[in-house]
């Protein structure tokens, strides 16, 4: 599977202050429609059946997912802001003057304040995020609020982690990888991630935030939250079907079904048919079987010691890992050799 925000498509990248390359006209828009219809014919064609949950992510999602973020269940984000709060002294000295930050799926670049703030003399900013518009909106914000910081978004797949060169005389570049993004790739997938931003940000480090293996009890609350949030940004993904594919689910036919996967340490997202149905894609029927899911997303869980073994398998050398006094989340400094 794959994760937030990455495209069906690679964007060259070489980015000018204020102008994010984007994906622009209909061309791009034809070719992001036929990929979705790919891959959800290619999900609905296969047992078990399963999708990548980057399809979450169309306007609404990423709406949905920022309210996700602030629910009273949903622990990660408040709990990673305040560590890299904590944590942001001891982040600025091992970055040391003059840093470059790379954040690899930026969104609204809210986070990375912190660092900004506590950094010694950061240079430049690269956001690297498929959503062109927030991303430019975001980077606006950031050159108001941080004059003297070179902002360069870059509106692309990041894991395709196309990047301009360094620049002569800058200090360290540090990749930001927050939100435990890493938690929705394959091991696969996630190693070949971290091979990757090892080798780009060379002679720099990566931070990295990974949720921790818990109570199940906390886990399953915070993906089955009251309001049902996570419900309605699970079944956007057939909203977004119907309506950019003409598929006619039904979304309300579909429960949502959230629950941890303990040997795989892993939340499993599913949609489950509530009833016998039928969809169609392109001409073709698809049933559904009562009962039936659609695998629609995975949140992997992990130990301190087991993302360190996947940072060292991927090159790097970690440094220190931090964490709340409840041990709910991590955030990691890998430094990523020359
Ligand atoms: C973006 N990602 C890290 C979230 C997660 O927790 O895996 C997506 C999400 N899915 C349901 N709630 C939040």
């Amino acid at each position: 599977m794959l994760s937030p925000r990455m495209a069906p498509k690679v964007v060259p990248v070489g980015p000018t202050e204020g102008s994010p390359h984007s994906l622009a006209g209909d061309a791009a828009v034809d070719a992001a429609r036929q990929a979705f219809a790919h891959d959800l014919r290619q999900a609905l064609s296969s047992r078990p059946r399963s999708i990548s949950p980057k399809y979450f992510y169309d306007s609404a999602g990423s709406a949905l997912f920022e309210r996700i973020c602030e629910l009273p269940e949903y622990y990660p984000t408040r709990t990673e802001m305040a560590i890299l709060r904590a944590r942001a002294g001891e982040i600025a000295a091992l970055a040391g003057p003059g840093a470059e930050i790379v954040e690899f799926g930026a969104g609204a670049c809210i986070k990375v304040r912190v660092l900004l703030d506590a950094l010694d003399s950061p240079v430049r900013f690269l956001p690297i995020d498929i959503s062109a518009e927030p991303l430019a909106a975001a980077a606006a914000a950031l050159r108001r609020d941080y004059p003297g910081l070179q902002v360069q978004p870059v509106a692309a797949d990041y894991t395709r982690l196309l990047l301009p060169a360094p620049v002569p005389g800058h200090g360290r570049r540090l990749g930001f990888f927050p939100g435990s993004t890493i938690g929705n790739f394959s091991n696969a997938e996630a190693l070949q991630f971290l091979q990757r931003a090892a080798s780009v940000l060379r002679g720099g480090a990566l931070l990295l935030g990974a949720d921790l293996v818990k109570d199940p009890a906390v886990l399953h609350a915070a993906y089955n939250d009251a309001q049902g949030v996570t419900a309605a940004f699970n079944r956007n993904l057939l909203v977004r079907a119907n309506r950019e594919l003409g598929t006619r689910f039904v979304p309300t036919q579909f429960d949502h079904s959230a629950f941890y996967n303990a040997p795989m340490q892993r939340i499993e997202m599913h949609l489950v048919s509530r009833c016998a149905q039928h969809v169609e894609l392109d001409g073709e029927r698809f049933e559904f079987a009562q009962g039936q899911t659609l695998h629609t997303e995975n949140s992997c869980k992990f130990t301190i010691e087991s993302l360190r073994a996947l940072a060292v398998r991927a090159g790097f050398t970690p440094g220190p890992a931090w964490t709340d006094p409840q041990r709910l989340f991590s955030l990691h400094w890998l430094e990523a050799p020359h």
